[in-house]
């Protein structure tokens, strides 16, 4: 019996190989939004890896939007020419399908990188920006307070996540998710401790999921349909008075509504006040509870790192896919490993014949 884990996953029209997904990682190393060597070396060896989707970092719809001076843009030419060309060379080589998380980072913007100590850099300095965000709430202690969008900033942000997205199916991308989680902008609209708004944006939890709902309607109608556009959300902020895993399964409903094939299941960073309790798997039961009470397909991630309980993981009905991020980095070839183990195949580069997993 094949194991669930190498099953294929089809959503929408997109059939991926196995339910391995590559999570979205964060390189900093573009320069002016624009992919580098690094980002070829980095994703073609993660398109080498067997899994079955690889998903590209978190991309900015604008200047503004970046977590920091060095992350991944597709919003202008240059930022299109510099992905085609390193996705170009990646595919010719490793066919895999690729999803682009298309994020907006608010008020968590204008950072220094995380190795750089990770704070916020103020609007003065070269490499820092004033922030926008739903409320004028700054993430954290002694941070300069973001802009707080108005009716206009609104619809050009929604219009900036519509033209990435064009911009991303140029390039001939197949999946996308938008960053809905972490405390980043649509996290942000979500959840009470950043959004204070007092419009029809803010309050009740129709109004704090209007914007992220606008923002998938109004890319849903860009990317053509047979391609799935899901979202990344974070289920529980971790903090009393956050957004929380009921509010979750009533976004996941409507997003199922509004055609939404899956949902990828993270959780936190709106808050440092944040107390998360950390251990294997610790998010699978968030993505166990949307699951059983929406029926949408959902990918678990967060400290999966063996086979075997990713296995189990699906075999036991906790979710449909599973995504990994580090456990990646530290093993290129973990789904190899892992249809070694549980008795699967992977595609593996020709040029890699004589060490074909199996
Ligand atoms: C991340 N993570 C992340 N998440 C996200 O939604 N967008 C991103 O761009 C990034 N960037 C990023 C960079 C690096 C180097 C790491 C290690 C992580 C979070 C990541 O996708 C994942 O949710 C967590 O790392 C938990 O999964 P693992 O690492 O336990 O498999």
């Amino acid at each position: 019996m094949t194991a669930r884990l190498f099953e294929t996953l089809t959503l929408d029209s997109l059939t991926l190989e196995n339910r391995i997904l590559i999570a979205p990682m964060c390189q900093y190393s573009a320069r002016d939004g624009e992919a580098t060597d690094w980002h070829m070396m980095h994703l073609g060896q993660l398109a080498m890896s067997g899994a079955g989707l690889l998903t590209l970092e978190a991309t900015a719809i604008s200047p503004e939007a970046r977590i920091t001076a060095w992350d991944l843009g597709l919003y202008n030419d240059g930022c299109e020419r510099a992905l085609a060309r390193v996705l170009g060379a990646v595919r010719e080589y490793a066919p895999i399908p690729v999803c682009i998380q298309i994020a907006h980072a608010g008020r968590k913007a204008s950072s220094d990188a995380p190795w750089a100590g990770g704070k916020q850099i103020p609007p003065e300095h070269p490499y820092g920006w004033r922030t926008e965000a739903p409320s004028a709430v700054a993430h954290g202690e002694g941070e300069v307070p973001p802009h707080a969008l108005g009716d206009a900033d609104l619809k050009r942000v929604r219009e900036e996540f519509v033209t990435t997205a064009k911009r991303a199916v140029r390039l001939g991308i197949e999946a996308v998710e938008l960053h809905a989680a972490h405390g980043y902008l649509l996290h942000q609209f979500l959840s009470p401790i950043a959004n204070k708004r007092t419009d029809s944006y803010g309050g009740s939890l129709a109004n704090r999921m209007r914007f992220p709902m606008e923002v998938y309607d109004a890319v849903r109608q860009v990317v053509p349909s047979g391609s799935p556009v899901w979202l990344r959300v974070s289920a529980t902020d971790w903090v009393e008075e956050g957004w929380d895993i009921e509010e979750t399964v009533e976004l996941a409903r409507m997003l199922k509504q509004a055609g939404s094939p899956a949902i990828h299941v993270s959780t936190g960073g709106v808050s440092p006040k944040q107390s998360i309790k950390l251990g294997p798997g610790y998010q699978v039961p968030y993505a166990e509870r949307i699951k059983a009470e929406t029926g949408l397909v959902t990918i678990a991630v967060g400290l999966i790192t063996e086979p075997r309980q990713a296995e189990d993981i699906l075999a036991e009905g906790k979710a449909d896919a599973i995504s990994l991020a580090r456990a990646m980095l530290y093993n290129p070839r973990w789904p190899w490993h892992a249809a070694a183990e549980l008795g699967a195949r992977v595609h593996a580069p020709k040029q890699y014949w004589r060490s074909q997993p199996h």
